[in-house]
Protein backbone atom coordinates (compact mmCIF):
# COMPACT_ATOMS: atom_id res chain seq x y z
CA UNK A 1 0.00 0.00 0.00
CA UNK A 2 2.72 2.32 0.85
CA UNK A 3 4.71 1.76 -1.95
CA UNK A 4 2.28 2.48 -4.17
CA UNK A 5 1.19 5.71 -2.98
CA UNK A 6 5.28 6.62 -3.55
CA UNK A 7 5.16 5.64 -6.72
CA UNK A 8 1.70 7.31 -7.44
CA UNK A 9 3.19 10.58 -6.22
CA UNK A 10 6.52 10.04 -8.05
CA UNK A 11 3.90 9.62 -11.31
CA UNK A 12 2.09 12.72 -10.20
CA UNK A 13 4.68 15.11 -10.29
CA UNK A 14 7.50 14.18 -12.84
CA UNK A 15 8.76 17.59 -12.80
CA UNK A 16 8.50 18.38 -9.46
CA UNK A 17 10.62 15.19 -8.59
CA UNK A 18 13.13 15.61 -11.27
CA UNK A 19 14.09 19.15 -9.96
CA UNK A 20 14.36 17.74 -6.51
CA UNK A 21 17.29 15.29 -8.08
CA UNK A 22 19.08 17.81 -9.79
CA UNK A 23 18.84 20.37 -6.95
CA UNK A 24 20.22 17.08 -5.11
CA UNK A 25 23.04 16.27 -7.33
CA UNK A 26 24.38 19.77 -7.51
CA UNK A 27 24.29 20.15 -3.60
CA UNK A 28 26.16 16.74 -4.10
CA UNK A 29 28.37 18.25 -6.43
CA UNK A 30 28.67 21.75 -4.34
CA UNK A 31 29.54 19.53 -1.44
CA UNK A 32 32.73 17.31 -3.34
CA UNK A 33 34.48 20.87 -4.93
CA UNK A 34 34.08 22.76 -1.63
CA UNK A 35 35.69 19.25 -0.10
CA UNK A 36 38.26 18.71 -2.71
CA UNK A 37 39.41 22.22 -2.86
CA UNK A 38 40.39 22.29 0.65
CA UNK A 39 42.17 18.75 0.28
CA UNK A 40 44.05 19.34 -3.03
CA UNK A 41 44.56 23.60 -3.68
CA UNK A 42 48.25 22.49 -3.74
CA UNK A 43 47.64 20.14 -6.17
CA UNK A 44 44.82 22.62 -8.21
CA UNK A 45 47.77 25.30 -8.09
CA UNK A 46 50.31 22.93 -8.97
CA UNK A 47 48.19 21.98 -12.33
CA UNK A 48 47.29 25.49 -13.11
CA UNK A 49 50.58 27.29 -12.20
CA UNK A 50 53.45 25.02 -12.74
CA UNK A 51 52.70 21.95 -15.11
CA UNK A 52 53.56 23.64 -17.82
CA UNK A 53 57.27 23.07 -16.89
CA UNK A 54 56.67 20.61 -14.31
CA UNK A 55 54.39 18.55 -15.69
CA UNK A 56 50.92 17.47 -14.05
CA UNK A 57 53.52 14.56 -11.98
CA UNK A 58 56.56 16.82 -11.45
CA UNK A 59 58.54 14.65 -13.01
CA UNK A 60 59.33 17.86 -15.71
CA UNK A 61 58.14 15.36 -18.95
CA UNK A 62 56.98 18.10 -21.24
CA UNK A 63 58.67 20.56 -23.91
CA UNK A 64 59.19 23.49 -21.56
CA UNK A 65 60.72 20.99 -19.08
CA UNK A 66 62.46 19.20 -21.32
CA UNK A 67 64.01 22.35 -23.00
CA UNK A 68 65.14 24.07 -19.42
CA UNK A 69 65.84 20.62 -18.05
CA UNK A 70 63.77 20.50 -14.94
CA UNK A 71 65.07 18.18 -12.49
CA UNK A 72 62.20 15.31 -11.24
CA UNK A 73 60.84 17.10 -8.40
CA UNK A 74 60.18 13.86 -6.49
CA UNK A 75 63.64 13.08 -7.17
CA UNK A 76 66.18 12.74 -4.44
CA UNK A 77 67.69 15.97 -5.22
CA UNK A 78 65.24 18.19 -4.98
CA UNK A 79 63.74 16.27 -2.26
CA UNK A 80 66.67 16.52 0.05
CA UNK A 81 66.43 20.29 0.36
CA UNK A 82 64.75 21.93 3.19
CA UNK A 83 60.76 23.38 3.01
CA UNK A 84 62.35 26.48 3.43
CA UNK A 85 64.89 26.37 0.32
CA UNK A 86 61.93 25.08 -1.62
CA UNK A 87 59.80 27.48 -0.45
CA UNK A 88 62.50 30.24 -1.55
CA UNK A 89 63.11 29.16 -4.79
CA UNK A 90 58.86 29.21 -5.26
CA UNK A 91 58.91 32.66 -4.38
CA UNK A 92 61.64 34.13 -5.42
CA UNK A 93 62.17 31.80 -8.40
CA UNK A 94 65.37 30.11 -9.77
CA UNK A 95 66.32 30.82 -13.32
CA UNK A 96 64.57 30.58 -16.03
CA UNK A 97 61.71 29.89 -13.77
CA UNK A 98 59.75 32.98 -12.49
CA UNK A 99 59.21 33.21 -8.54
CA UNK A 100 55.94 33.11 -7.15
CA UNK A 101 56.07 35.44 -4.97
CA UNK A 102 52.64 38.71 -5.11
CA UNK A 103 51.13 35.96 -7.59
CA UNK A 104 50.35 33.77 -5.14
CA UNK A 105 49.81 34.31 -1.63
CA UNK A 106 52.37 32.87 1.13
CA UNK A 107 49.35 30.05 2.08
CA UNK A 108 49.26 29.00 -1.54
CA UNK A 109 53.43 28.78 -2.34
CA UNK A 110 53.00 26.66 1.12
CA UNK A 111 50.46 24.62 0.03
CA UNK A 112 52.21 24.02 -3.44
CA UNK A 113 55.47 23.19 -1.29
CA UNK A 114 53.54 20.36 0.18
CA UNK A 115 52.43 19.10 -2.91
CA UNK A 116 55.83 19.23 -4.17
CA UNK A 117 56.45 16.92 -0.96
CA UNK A 118 54.11 14.33 -1.68
CA UNK A 119 56.02 14.08 -4.66
CA UNK A 120 58.82 12.36 -3.07
CA UNK A 121 59.41 8.70 -4.20
C1 LIG B 1 58.54 28.55 -16.90
C2 LIG B 1 58.71 27.20 -16.42
C3 LIG B 1 58.49 26.93 -14.95
C4 LIG B 1 57.35 27.15 -14.21
C5 LIG B 1 56.03 27.72 -14.67
C6 LIG B 1 57.65 26.67 -12.87
N1 LIG B 1 58.93 26.22 -12.81
FE1 LIG B 1 59.84 25.41 -11.17
N2 LIG B 1 61.58 25.29 -12.19
C7 LIG B 1 61.74 25.59 -13.52
C8 LIG B 1 63.13 25.39 -13.86
C9 LIG B 1 63.72 25.59 -15.25
C10 LIG B 1 63.78 24.97 -12.69
C11 LIG B 1 65.25 24.58 -12.53
C12 LIG B 1 66.07 25.79 -12.17
C13 LIG B 1 67.49 25.37 -11.97
O1 LIG B 1 67.72 24.32 -11.40
O2 LIG B 1 68.34 26.10 -12.42
C14 LIG B 1 62.78 24.91 -11.66
C15 LIG B 1 63.02 24.53 -10.36
C16 LIG B 1 62.05 24.34 -9.41
C17 LIG B 1 62.30 23.83 -8.08
C18 LIG B 1 63.64 23.46 -7.51
C19 LIG B 1 64.09 22.15 -8.04
C20 LIG B 1 65.58 22.14 -8.09
O3 LIG B 1 66.09 22.24 -9.21
O4 LIG B 1 66.21 22.04 -7.05
C21 LIG B 1 61.09 23.76 -7.44
C22 LIG B 1 60.83 23.27 -6.02
C23 LIG B 1 60.11 24.25 -8.36
N3 LIG B 1 60.74 24.59 -9.55
C24 LIG B 1 58.78 24.34 -8.08
C25 LIG B 1 57.88 25.00 -8.91
C26 LIG B 1 56.54 25.30 -8.51
C27 LIG B 1 55.92 24.90 -7.20
C28 LIG B 1 55.98 25.99 -9.54
C29 LIG B 1 54.58 26.60 -9.61
C30 LIG B 1 54.21 27.51 -8.55
C31 LIG B 1 56.97 26.10 -10.59
N4 LIG B 1 58.11 25.49 -10.17
C32 LIG B 1 56.75 26.70 -11.82
C33 LIG B 1 60.77 26.01 -14.40
C34 LIG B 1 59.48 26.36 -14.05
Amino acid sequence: MRFRFVKFRLEMTPMKNLMRAVLLVLAFAGIASIASLAADSGADLFKTKCASCHGADGKGETAMGKNMKVKDLGSADVQKQSDADLTAIVAKGKKPMPGYEGKLTNDQIQDVVKFVRSLKK
